[in-house]
């Protein structure tokens, strides 16, 4: 397929958008714009059987222990599941859920109609989120994504370390109007207790320490650690360890995403999720979308050497969702043992990036036209604009239509010549490459549902490419390790008792507190 150019697939046959493209509700992908044919096709639908990738769903839907590593399920699909039973360690977790959903819904309500008040009687005007990582990036992107959708309430999230990140945002800040909504899973995370000490002294200045039950919540699945901080055990929404941190947006996490859009909404998103779950697990795999965006990759990523995949969505509401999968993808498939726990020899987990289109245009895609680096693409369009700016939505689709089309095609010196390039040392530099892989989602409309299947369908991708690189997607231990060591440092740095390092670090560190001291 190498020496097979995608402009003489579709000269060849110009119709091959309606062979290699999926309808399904109110997405339309059309992946014709990739250097495959129906051989290719079929051979990497023969992968996803070879690795008995139906086993596999069926094993990550009901509840088997597919985190091994951390012996236990992942179980975000529970979340928004209409089945009767879902059994962990023999109980059915779907009665708890339920109810954990039903005191989302009455906590939303109680603040957005501002029956519930601050110390001072009066309503909540804002609402601090303070977490990291997954207990940021998906409320934060689903906050911002259906801005549309949202009420009075100013959302603000806290998650840096960095003390001017908490700064900043007091300056926006009333005690008497703030709610707190802490989420960490495990209640143990440096930057989210730290943040969460801060914010709760910056409060005490003005109110008592009583106060503090109707100005924090938390969402945690330790709940003894969250009343060692001193929040009220009727004020925790809980969450449980088969929930992952970076797939839990789905659970209490998504608190904020219910405060600014409402709960309806919230349930909303829950059923476009359930929706794509529920295609994700009964369609046959050359009609399912997330297995085919995930065997496109696979094909990038080991076959052509591609190292990264850019996320470009046409809507500025979805400026946050790169980062969000940067988490989901990264954190999950950055992997390099397989699950016997030999070290792999194959690429796996792909590098995402991305911003929104029109502005990326602007920013990067020079290279993506240009560069010597294949960097496959997803566009993320939807068909109609929220404030029905048509005039602006038909340009921004305009802008989203060519640019896929120019990376398909590009443009060779003889067409630079025909308009009327006459310099033939400057044409060298104006021609384009063209065969530039890209998947186009053509969505109807961005509302919380089609959002929430839009984030199930990048899951349950990344679930897929686990299972054909045979590793672990669900742990991610490379991460506690720059942890253990900044604890060590701390130390150091707080107590002056140097500790062996690294010649480099050594070096850094000494300059750090010469300076300090200065
Ligand atoms: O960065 C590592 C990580 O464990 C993520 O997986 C998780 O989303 C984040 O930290 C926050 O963890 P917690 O919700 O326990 O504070």
């Amino acid at each position: 397929m190498e020496q097979i150019s995608m402009q003489t697939m579709f000269g060849d046959d110009p119709h091959r958008a309606e062979k290699f493209h999926i309808q399904w509700g109110d997405f339309l992908f059309d992946y014709s714009k990739n250097r495959i044919n129906s051989q290719t096709l079929d051979l990497l639908l023969e992968l996803a059987e070879e690795v008995n990738l139906k086993d596999a769903i069926q094993k990550y839907f009901s509840g088997d222990r597919i985190n091994v590593t951390e012996n236990r399920a992942a179980l975000h699909t529970a979340l928004r599941s209409s089945e009767k039973s879902i059994l962990v360690e023999g109980v059915n977790i779907l009665p708890e859920i339920e109810v954990v959903q039903s005191k989302i819904k009455a906590f939303a309500q109680s603040v957005i109609s501002g029956n519930r008040k601050g110390f001072t009687g009066k309503p909540f005007t804002d609402i601090v989120n303070i977490g990291i990582g997954g207990s940021d990036l998906g409320p934060d992107m689903a906050v911002e994504a259906l801005q549309f959708y949202k009420n009075h309430l100013n959302l603000h999230f806290i998650s840096n370390i960095d003390g001017d990140h908490a700064a900043e945002s007091i300056k926006k800040l009333d005690p008497e109007t703030t709610l707190f909504v802490v989420v960490s899973k495990t209640f143990t995370t440096q930057e989210t207790l730290s943040n969460a000490t801060f914010f709760k002294h910056w409060f005490l200045q003005s109110a008592k320490q009583e106060d503090v039950a109707k100005h924090f919540v938390a969402v945690s699945a330790n709940i003894d650690k969250v009343s060692e901080f001193g929040i009220a055990e009727d004020s925790i929404f809980p969450m449980w360890d088969w929930v992952g941190g970076r797939f839990s947006m789905w659970s209490a996490v998504g608190l904020s995403i219910a405060l600014s859009v409402g709960s309806e909404n919230f349930e909303k998103l829950l059923e476009g999720a359930k929706e794509m779950d529920a295609h994700f697990e009964s369609c046959s795999f050359e009609s399912n979308i997330p297995v085919v965006l995930a065997l496109l990759s696979v094909w990038y990523n080991n076959f052509f050497g591609c190292e990264t995949e850019a996320v470009i969505p046409y809507s500025q509401y979805l400026k946050k969702l790169a980062p969000y999968l940067q988490q989901a993808v990264m954190e999950s498939n950055g992997k390099s043992f397989d699950r016997d726990g030999n070290p792999v020899n194959y690429q796996t987990g792909n590098i995402i990036w991305g911003e929104p289109g029109s502005n990326a245009q602007h920013a990067f895609f020079q290279l993506i036209h240009q560069g010597t680096k294949l960097v496959p693409c997803d566009f993320i369009g939807f068909v109609e604009s929220l404030h029905g700016n048509n005039e602006h939505h038909d340009k921004l689709m305009s802008n989203f239509f060519a640019q896929t089309e120019a990376l398909l095609l590009g443009k060779n010196c003889d067409e630079v010549t025909a308009e009327g390039g006459q310099d033939r040392f400057l044409n060298a530099f104006k021609t384009f490459g063209g065969n530039k892989p890209t998947n186009t989602f053509l969505i109807q409309k961005l509302t919380p549902k089609t959002l929430g299947s839009l984030i199930a369908m990048y899951e349950h991708k990344i679930f897929v490419q686990g299972v054909i690189w045979n590793i672990f997607s669900y742990d991610q231990f490379g991460v506690e390790y720059g942890k253990q060591l900044a604890n060590t440092i701390l130390d150091e740095i707080t107590t002056g008792n140097s500790k062996k390092h690294d010649g480099s670090t050594e070096f850094l560190l000494k300059y750090y507190s010469d300076i300090k001291i200065e």
